[in-house]
């Protein structure tokens, strides 16, 4: 009897070394093969199509190099720093430029060209920016009408109900249908 048993529990060990082993040998060949192909199809996307800036891209990078310009002077008023700011005369010009980038430009979904001519900032020739200046006072007024309201919830100070984005939601024309 104990001979028979231990003989029971060498066959057991030996079933259990053997089925582990074949198991091993089965899984490892067939577990990296899924691998890298999850690992390269990103790489391969991006590697194989030419890269175009975003328009966020771009955005940041115009942002960049004019915050390059007046670097030192961010917390003058914009008005100080730039040539042609009428509206938005005291905001920092560290912040008018983020105002530019992650207000106007994200609000329409547009590049800062599709309103300014990028060699002068500070020039109303095209008709875009001239619209947006008339915004800004549009803006500005529902704004003051909205904190007349008697049943709102008051704002904190310097928050506004409505920024561009309210209207605009990333479309040049916001009456058109919103993007499916
Ligand atoms: C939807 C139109 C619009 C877009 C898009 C836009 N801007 Fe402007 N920008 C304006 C308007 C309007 C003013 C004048 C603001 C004021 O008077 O308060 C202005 C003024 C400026 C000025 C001051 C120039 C000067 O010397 O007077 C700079 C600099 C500027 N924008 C940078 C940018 C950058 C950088 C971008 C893109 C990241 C951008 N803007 C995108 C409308 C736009
Ligand atoms: C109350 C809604 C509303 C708000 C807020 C608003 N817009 Fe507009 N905007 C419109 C409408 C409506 C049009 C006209 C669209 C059309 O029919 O062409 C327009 C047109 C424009 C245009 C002209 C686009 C073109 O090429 O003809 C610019 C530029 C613009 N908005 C910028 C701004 C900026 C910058 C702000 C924030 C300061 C702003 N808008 C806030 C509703 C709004």
């Amino acid at each position: 009897m104990p001979t028979n048993f231990r003989f029971m529990t060498l066959l057991f060990v030996l079933a259990v070394v053997v089925f582990t082993a074949g198991f091993g040998l089965q899984q490892t060949p067939s577990t990296p093969a899924p691998a890298p192909r999850t690992a390269s199809t990103p790489s391969a996307q991006s590697s194989d199509k030419p890269q175009e800036k975003t328009v966020q891209e771009s955005n940041d990078a115009s942002a960049a190099a004019l915050r390059a310009q007046i670097k030192g002077h961010e917390q003058e008023p914009a008005s100080k720093v730039f040539k042609n700011v009428k509206f938005m005369t005291d905001a920092p010009a560290g912040r008018f430029l983020n105002i530019m980038n992650m207000g106007y430009s994200r609000a329409l979904g547009v590049k800062c060209d599709y309103c300014h001519d990028e060699a002068d900032y500070s020039s109303d020739v095209k008709r875009p920016k001239r619209a947006a200046r008339e915004m800004q006072v549009m803006h500005h007024d529902i704004n003051t009408q909205l904190g007349k309201m008697q049943n709102l919830q008051p704002k904190s100070d310097g928050q506004y109900f409505i920024n561009c984005g309210t209207c605009h939601r990333g479309m040049i024309d916001p009456t058109k249908p919103l993007p499916k």
